[in-house]
């Protein structure tokens, strides 16, 4: 065995890898409350994974009550040096049509009243979040998609909305212009937490839809959003494979592994 273990979280049309040997699901108590599921442990070639589906299986949890914290630390308590997730989501670009596979490079978080971090309680910590993805996850993610026979598009920025609902055309279009190329509910505050968590983090989104912005489209239709997403988990279970497979023998050290050796923390006073 190597010395990667790789979280994944799975993502709508994701509750199980086929790829998985020796797979067991084991339930992970967090002092943060329930995650999403038990995590199915096993290996893929050289490497150990424990898998988390976002929503639990059978996708029962909205994207706003989705215990972020508790996903993360359950994943860091499972041994995770690394974590992979992976999402469905809805296009803001032309050229990302729906089955194209994207990493996210950039985030721009427009979730409402998440709990966001593991800390602010006794004290506060600023961590960098300026770079939010781990690029060498990103770029070994990239090449296991086409190595699976897909087409990945590496690097576009990810809007995190509320929802459940999907956006307006005019937010939609708002989005654009703000510069974001594709669009989901559970990319944040997840991003934030696993660097909190000095987890390196990528996120391989799966294109399902063209959102709502284009003059001649049809709104976001579930139906078409269900099929593709279903397409689109039969590439990502190949892909998921091919990049344990594919990651080196030997995990060289992140600079994330320390993110917090050069965060801003500060004790907060106690008063009795
Ligand atoms: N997930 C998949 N498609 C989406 C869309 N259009 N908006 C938000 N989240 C999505």
């Amino acid at each position: 065995m190597s010395d990667w273990t790789i979280g994944i979280i799975g993502g709508s049309g994701l509750y199980a890898i086929d790829a998985l040997e020796d797979a067991q699901w084991i339930p992970i108590q967090s002092p943060w409350g329930q995650p999403s599921d038990e995590v199915l442990c096993g290996t893929i070639g050289h490497v150990r994974v424990r898998f988390l589906p976002r929503h639990g299986r059978g996708h029962r949890i909205a994207p706003s009550t989705i215990n972020a914290r508790a996903n993360i630390d359950a994943l860091k308590r499972a041994g995770c040096t690394d974590i992979l997730a992976i999402s469905a989501v809805g296009s803001l670009s032309e050229e990302l049509a729906p089955g194209r596979f994207v990493t996210v490079d950039q985030f721009i978080d427009n979730t409402k009243g998440r709990p966001s971090t593991f800390f602010g309680d006794g004290f506060v910590t600023h961590v960098s979040m300026a770079d939010p993805v781990c690029p060498r996850l990103a770029k070994h993610a990239a090449k296991a998609v086409t190595g699976a026979g897909g087409e990945c598009t590496e690097g576009a920025t990810y809007l995190a909305m509320e929802g459940p609902q999907f956006s307006t055309r005019a937010e939609s279009r708002l989005y654009r212009h703000w510069g974001a190329e594709v669009i989901g509910m559970t990319g944040m505050p997840e991003a934030r937490l696993a660097r909190e968590a000095e987890l390196p983090y990528a996120l391989l989104a799966m294109v399902t839809d063209y959102d709502c912005w284009r003059e001649e489209g049809e709104a976001v239709d579930l139906a078409q959003v269900v099929e593709q997403m279903e397409q689109n988990s039969k590439l990502a279970r190949k892909a998921v494979e091919a990049f344990c497979k594919g990651l080196p023998r030997k995990r060289s050290p992140s600079p994330i592994d320390h993110a917090l050796d050069d965060a801003v923390i500060t004790a907060t006073e106690q008063h009795d």
